[in-house]
């Protein structure tokens, strides 16, 4: 590393920089933006600024400022802008941080997010390369965004699910974060692009370890799976299972759709918590008390035996 202050940079696929101004404090900084993902611009502006604040969370660090990172084109009406600056701002505002300043350049289509700084003991870090042989994995919010926004842009799901849905997005990891940073964990990430699969790989690769997962564990959106049955797969989520198939060992009976399903590309997704098993019923119940999801014990960290495998799923 060029500097030796900047204690986590971008060699690690980790959530967020982490750089030491002196022997109390690190600025954790991060970065993330994207097109509308639903059709409200008020909700729009919600799960953006909750997306942009969740890799500060995922780092187990408290954010104290953001800025506003908008294109927009000059012949939409100025109001949706003012809606989705409010989203924006209300997450701010729950996430007890100020939205400081910002910039808009003129785009075809509109984008937001925040660079959002939080800070740090230095040291006391979440990444995602300590997670350790026999620790236990948490995931705090169900997943299947990707599939349901797509559906949702094709007017192929009902409301109520596409609400659910909604609601998980705008939800911010501070809750989970809290609870993880108070009992102590090994390592965290937040499940987004990648979906829990890319995401969960990226953690095992860095930590050199192996996860061992249970679909039938994990924590699903109600109403996802006959989307995926309709083909309202977005094209990341195949993407994303292709580009990691190959490190990935299904058991034969779990099904192609439930593949997709674990790969599917989340928006503002939970967490993914590596922590030591003596400490999981103290996790689980923080959580469970500060969170509105409960989190799910999805499976267990193994030794790495094998250089090719970095995830095993079974049913
Ligand atoms: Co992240
Ligand atoms: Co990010
Ligand atoms: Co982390």
């Amino acid at each position: 590393m060029l500097d030796k202050k900047l204690l986590v940079g971008n060699s690690t696929s980790d959530d967020a920089s982490v750089y030491k101004i002196s022997d109390d404090i690190a600025v954790v900084n991060t970065v993330d933006f994207f097109p509308p993902i639903v059709d409200d611009p008020f909700t729009f502006g919600e799960i953006a600024a909750a997306n942009s604040l969740s890799d500060i969370y995922a780092m187990g660090a408290k954010p104290i400022t953001a800025l506003n990172i908008v294109g927009f084109p000059d012949d939409l009406d100025l109001n949706i802008l003012t809606q989705i600056l409010k989203g924006g701002a209300s997450k701010s505002k729950e996430a007890s941080i100020a939205i400081a300043g910002g910039h808009t350049v003129v785009d075809q289509e509109p984008k937001y997010g925040l660079s959002v700084t939080g800070i740090i003991n230095p040291g006391s870090q979440i990444t995602n390369n300590n997670s350790k042989t026999n620790d236990t994995l948490v995931l705090t919010k169900p997943i299947g965004t990707g599939i349901i926004t797509t559906a949702g842009k094709h007017g192929k799901v009902k409301d109520s699910v596409l609400e659910l849905a909604i609601d998980t997005m705008r939800t911010l990891n501070r809750y989970a974060s809290e609870s993880m940073v108070d009992i102590g964990v090994n390592s965290c990430t937040d499940v987004t692009g990648f979906g829990l699969l890319g995401h969960l790989k990226e953690m095992m690769d860095a930590s050199n370890k192996i996860a061992s997962i249970n679909y039938s564990r994990i924590p699903i959106l109600e109403g996802v799976i006959p989307l995926i049955k309709n083909e309202m797969v977005p094209g990341g989520t195949f993407k994303n299972l292709n580009s990691i198939s190959k490190n990935i060992l299904f058991d034969s009976n779990v099904d192609d759709y439930q593949k997709i399903l674990m790969a599917d590309a989340q928006t503002s997704g939970g967490l993914i918590i590596s922590v030591d098993t003596t400490k999981l019923p103290e996790l689980l119940k923080s959580i469970n008390k500060n969170n509105i999801y409960e989190a799910s014990v999805i499976g267990n960290v193994r030794d790495k035996e094998s250089s090719s495998v970095s995830i095993e799923v079974s049913l």
